[in-house]
């Protein structure tokens, strides 16, 4: 038996409320091997943001996400966020999907029903349909939106055009002509009286084209057996979109990214040509920051206030702190940048890389798993990985670290103040002391100590004449 509920800490309502999200369905019309819940907008399952939503309206513990496809794949997906999961081996509809939570939802007063596949939904929108249908004691409540195109859903059959009372729920397939015309959509979600809706779900029966347990069924059979069922239009109809289509995914991503980009600026961020950015769900970004056209924040990445990234640069979870200038082209993934640092154009920022404040990675140059100190430089052609380099150290143009001997990978250490001349190899695991300096294209396979000169490489040899020696063989062969 489940325990039973408490009254629900996040509801303003004397009653305990449940979310019930429906996720258990296969996303035929995706045409996709992966379910459809867990197709990405926004940079994460589109059954997250419900999740996200309904967590901000009751705590996790009331949730329960019914899941069925690959039902193992989508709980690992999200399982991170405390909900409770319904397993619905055979999906046999949206009423046997309720059907099969019974134990579960019963003993609540009020089950929310959510989609999975309608990510756009709001959580203000959510509460407003749950004390509407709390103040009304209705059985039923479903949110309608208005739709300009309509095809697909199901429509709304209400007692008459001014009612609140709601006779039934048409599905595209079985709407007649006159009913397909109706733009009052059902959104798929609702609010049910927890006795009404498992007193009467064993009325739904499978008579539909599609042999299936159609929860919107419930709406004419609580209305025949004289309970109250209504319907609340949400003033914004895009929160209740569904994932149908790859046409559907890709347009609620773009409407989920430009809400993005308008919330960020609205905390006063600049953001040019918004459209053209592709910025997260979870990025932040500070106050006073520029962000240009053809940007990507993806992932956790994190933006301190007052910086700018520039165009064509692409950040994943990367954490980027204040007054950072992130020049063109530049890919981060897992890196930190310190205060004031500048990286770019075209630099490469892998796992691991910390950047320290006032720091300077420049053109062409790539980090893996690096400390780069304090004011410390690396501005052309270089590979620095594996690397511990302190405060103050110059590293030249076309400096590599050769940090992998075809099975492991060793440290190289880099101490403060050091120079380190350009076209240097620096065989690891090495360590230049404080201060040093490595001569111009040294190959350095031994420590340097602490304010040495170290030189790696072959004597010049010059052999005076001898290109003119040459050119006069020739001149006199030629001849
Ligand atoms: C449903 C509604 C329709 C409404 C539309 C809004 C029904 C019969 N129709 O249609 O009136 O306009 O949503 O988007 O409910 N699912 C399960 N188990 C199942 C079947 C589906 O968990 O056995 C889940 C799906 O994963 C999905 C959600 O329920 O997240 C809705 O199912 P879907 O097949 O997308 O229903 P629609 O055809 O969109
Ligand atoms: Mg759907």
């Amino acid at each position: 038996m489940p325990k039973r509920p408490g009254k629900n800490a996040k509801s303003s309502f004397p009653c305990r409320v449940a979310i019930a999200i429906m996720a258990a369905g296969k996303g035929t019309r995706l045409k996709s091997r992966h379910p459809k819940v867990l197709h990405e907008i926004g940079g994460k399952p589109i059954l997250a943001h419900v999740i996200a939503t309904a967590a901000k309206v009751v705590p996790a513990a009331d949730i329960f996400v019914i899941i069925g496809h690959e039902a193992e794949r989508v709980r690992q997906a999200v399982g991170g966020s405390g909900v409770n999961f319904v397993l619905q081996a055979e999906q046999r509809g949206t009423g046997h999907a309720l059907m099969v939570a019974r134990e579960a939802l019963a003993p609540y007063d009020q089950v929310i029903v959510l989609s999975g596949d309608a990510p756009l939904i709001t959580a203000p929108t959510v509460q407003k349909l749950s004390s509407f249908h709390n103040a009304q004691n209705a059985a039923m409540t479903l949110l309608t939106a208005d739709l300009a195109t309509p095809v697909g859903y199901g429509r709304v059959l209400r007692k008459s055009a001014k009612s609140t009372e709601v006779k039934a729920i048409v599905e595209e397939k079985a709407a007649n002509a006159t009913q397909k015309k109706i733009r009052e959509i059902n959104s798929g979600f609702y609010a049910f009286s927890g006795p009404s809706l498992y007193q009467h779900i064993g009325e739904l029966s499978t008579d539909n084209p599609h042999r299936e347990y159609y929860l919107t069924d419930m709406a004419g059979i609580l209305h025949r057996a004289r309970k109250k069922v209504i319907a609340i239009k949400t003033a914004d109809a895009a929160e209740v979109l569904g994932s149908n289509t790859r046409a559907e995914i890709v347009d609620l991503d773009a409407r989920l990214r430009l809400a993005k980009c308008h919330q960020l600026m609205a905390e006063g961020v600049t953001i040019f040509q918004p459209q053209t950015c592709l910025i997260d769900s979870d990025v932040v970004v500070g106050a006073d920051s520029v962000i240009e056209p053809f940007v990507q924040l993806l992932g956790k990445t994190r933006i301190g206030a007052d910086c700018r990234i520039r165009s064509y640069s692409i950040l994943k979870d990367s954490e980027v702190a204040d007054n950072v200038l992130v020049n063109p082209l530049t890919v981060t993934d897992g890196a930190r940048i310190g205060t004031g640092a500048i990286v770019g154009p075209y630099s490469r920022l892998r796992p691991g890389s910390d950047i320290g404040e006032g720091a300077h990675v420049g053109n062409f140059v790539e980090t893996k798993k690096i400390k780069l100190g304090k004011g410390s430089k690396a501005n052309h052609l270089t590979y620095l990985g594996d690397a511990e380099i302190g405060d103050g150290v110059n590293v030249g143009a076309g400096t590599i670290t050769c940090n992998y001997d075809g099975v492991n990978k060793h440290k190289t250490t880099i101490e403060d103040g050091v120079f380190i001349g350009s076209d240097s190899t620096l065989v690891a695991p090495v360590r230049i002391g404080r201060g040093a300096y490595v001569a111009a294209a040294s190959c350095i396979t031994d420590d340097v100590p602490a304010d040495a000169l170290a030189l790696g490489r072959a004597r010049q040899t010059v052999k005076e004449g001898w290109a003119a020696a040459k050119r006069g063989s020739r001149n006199s062969t030629q001849g």
